[in-house]
């Protein structure tokens, strides 16, 4: 299963080209109709590793199932309860916790299977140190075989794909239409990951994208000005929600950690409690133009959104789940063509 040459991953939606990205998707409605790879069975005898450092629900049953109907075999291993905290940095004397490096897991690892899917672990560094993404890198540096990222600190490809075709099955032509982020409250906010993702993708689909937050929660500056560089469209960014959804087609929530207090739990809730009434109404859903809910999941009914709007018809949450097994199915028989 090891190759003599250097195997392609992807850790960013970047990785895969603009013609990659489109086969991608209409090979996914293909699917979905039953039209595409119907009968074969691309991953036949092949297994694909699925090593989660944090929990999933969407991602680690969706790329399971499409491993599974694409006659491959996922091997799943969570490190908490199935093995243990591995080690990225160079050259470190490793008298610490992390009792293995990546460089001898990476290796070990492709030895047996034909790619490797990776969830890294955040949390408890600086966001200057997090955005560096190193473990997701170390990875993509020592393993023979494919690195997929099921999301690291600044990517979620997976949930951009399927955001895509749903964006894509809504609005037929994305160039020129508007897409609204909001931040949305939560207890216990998540990774900025899959917006930082979205972002990019749609803008490189040539979607005008308001994004809306509250002071302290801006995206990463390198993610926002990259995004820029490579499209001709719109980003504005710190709007309050109404100001973002006013035209919007979609309106996308999510709750992402303060970045400037990634590190400082005392100092993150302090800020999340004066942003309580951040959340998607169904006031808000009509300041948009027929706007449509979007979220990556998973959502805090009546805190991120109301209940009203989530099993309204103006939500795409369980069409947009859904895409995660049919764009999964698409990547992976592609990316791991023989
Ligand atoms: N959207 C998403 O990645 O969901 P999980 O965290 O449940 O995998």
């Amino acid at each position: 299963m090891s190759s003599s040459t250097h195997p392609r991953h992807l850790v960013r939606l970047h990785d895969l080209n603009a013609d990659e990205l489109n086969d991608l998707l209409d090979l996914s409605a293909r699917i979905r109709a039953r039209t595409g790879i119907a009968t074969q069975r691309p991953l036949d005898g092949r297994a694909i590793g699925l090593l989660f450092f944090r929990g999933s629900l969407r991602t680690r049953v969706s790329l399971e199932a499409a491993v599974h109907s694409l006659g491959g075999h996922p091997i799943n291993l969570n490190a908490e309860s199935d093995f243990w905290e591995l080690e990225h940095t160079e050259g470190v004397v490793m008298d610490g916790r992390a009792p293995e490096h990546i460089r001898d897991a990476a290796a070990v690892i492709s030895k047996y299977v034909d790619a490797i899917a990776i969830r890294t672990a955040i949390g408890h560094r600086s966001w200057k140190e997090e955005r560096r993404d190193l473990a997701i890198e170390a990875w993509t540096r020592y393993a023979d075989v494919p690195v997929i990222n099921m999301e690291s600190a600044l990517w979620h490809p997976l949930q951009a794909l399927a955001d895509l075709l749903t964006l894509r099955d809504e609005l037929g032509e994305l160039r020129g239409k508007r897409l609204a982020i909001s931040w949305v409250q939560s207890p216990q906010p998540l990774s900025p990951a899959p917006i930082h993702s979205l972002v990019s993708a749609a803008m490189r689909m040539g979607m005008d994208v308001n994004i809306a937050h509250p002071p302290g929660y801006e995206l990463d500056p390198g993610v926002l000005e990259d995004a820029r560089q490579n499209s001709d469209s719109e980003l504005r960014t710190g709007l309050t929600q109404k100001d973002a959804a006013e035209g919007a087609r979609i309106i996308y929530a999510r709750s992402w950690r303060s970045l400037e207090t990634w590190d400082n739990p005392t100092l993150s809730a302090s800020r999340l409690a004066k942003h309580a009434d951040w959340r998607i109404t169904e006031d808000l859903m009509a300041t948009g133009e027929e706007a449509r809910l979007m979220h990556a999941m998973p959502v805090r009914r009546n805190v991120e959104v109301t209940d009203e709007v989530l099993d309204g018809e103006r939500s795409l949450i369980l069409r947009q789940a859904e895409n995660r097994l049919h764009t999964q199915k698409a990547l992976l028989s592609r990316f791991l063509r023989p």
